[in-house]
């Protein structure tokens, strides 16, 4: 069987919003999260491989490939061999050897879904390759066992996520987004922020518009809103309240606030020139920092 390789890209994930709104009998929390994918992205390469016990096998280069296992713990391998177990099921299974490359441009453990990205754009590309064809929802049903926020990532578009994270209803008509990515260079576990999170019972966001307006308009609304976990997230990582000021201190920041369970934070700017002049003045006052501009929710 021929195999045409794929480039995936793996979107880092932006939740605008998360509000933690209670706790359910099987201990996850229950969310109410608006969620958005950025340009800036992981990149997940399948080709053919050249078999051997396993059949997908896996290497991770580009600047996090440190931080991340490249071995069975790699979410990665954990979604394709579940797809193969799924597809053995169905007795679909024709399964050529598989090599997948990981370009890791993402911060590891840093609340915006970058091992989840990496998983759902590894099975985009292998339900592609292998020509399984599983709906997109069969998919997101398989990874929820794997990880909350795996199912949102295969959609990849602007949504709205309850349940623990992964009972999605697609948004449409969010404007395009400039923001300034940071990140300390610090990971946070997610189980740790939930555990430090004093008030598991939080009001739901206000309902969003039916029509969200303009870029200003949909901005005062997020401001109505929060993410619940940057309170207990920056008791761990204090820095956190440090790089929400530097946003909060750059000419045109509209909103600053924590993606999922941090530590990385989000600027929203009036444009990609102001992004980009408040990448350049953070990056200079810290340089230990990881500080991206990049584009949420574009559409193309
Ligand atoms: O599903 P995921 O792998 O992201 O979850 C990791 C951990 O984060 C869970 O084991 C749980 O401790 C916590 N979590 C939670 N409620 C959620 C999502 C995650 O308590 N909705």
């Amino acid at each position: 069987m021929s195999v045409t390789p794929i480039l995936e890209s793996a979107p880092a994930k932006i939740n605008l919003y998360l509000h933690v709104t209670g706790r359910r009998s099987d201990g996850f929390h229950k969310l109410d999260s608006l969620v958005v994918f950025a340009t800036i992205a992981d990149t997940v390469y399948v080709r053919r491989g050249t078999g051997g016990i396993d059949p997908v096998t896996l290497d991770v280069i580009g600047p996090f490939a440190a931080k991340i296992p490249s071995g069975a713990d790699n979410l990665i391998l954990k979604a394709a061999n579940l797809m193969i177990k799924q597809a053995r099921k169905k007795r679909t299974a024709s399964i050529s050897p598989i090599h997948i490359s990981l370009i890791k441009r993402i911060p590891a453990a840093s609340g915006i879904g970058g091992g989840s990205a990496d998983a759902a754009a590894a099975m985009r590309a292998l339900n592609r390759l292998w020509g399984w064809h599983f709906p997109i929802d069969e998919l997101a049903e398989m990874a929820v066992s794997l990880g909350s926020d795996i199912p949102m990532c295969l959609y990849s578009q602007a949504l709205n996520a309850s349940g623990r994270g992964e009972v999605i209803s697609s948004v449409t008509e969010l404007p395009k987004l400039d923001a300034v990515l940071i990140n300390p260079h610090v990971g946070l576990e997610t189980p740790d922020v939930f555990a430090a999170l004093k008030n598991k019972s939080n009001p739901a966001a206000k309902r969003l518009p039916k029509t969200v307006g303009n870029k200003t308009n949909f901005i005062k609304y997020l401001a109505n809103c929060r993410n619940d976990l940057e309170t207990p997230a920056t008791v761990l990582v204090p820095e956190i309240t440090e790089i929400l000021i530097a946003l909060n201190n750059q000419t045109n920041c509209h909103l600053a606030r924590m993606s999922g369970s941090g530590a990385t934070c989000f600027g929203l700017f009036d444009d990609t020139e102001s992004a980009n002049q408040a990448v350049k003045i953070i990056r200079d006052a810290h340089p230990n920092w990881w500080v991206q501009a990049t584009e949420l929710n574009r559409m193309d």
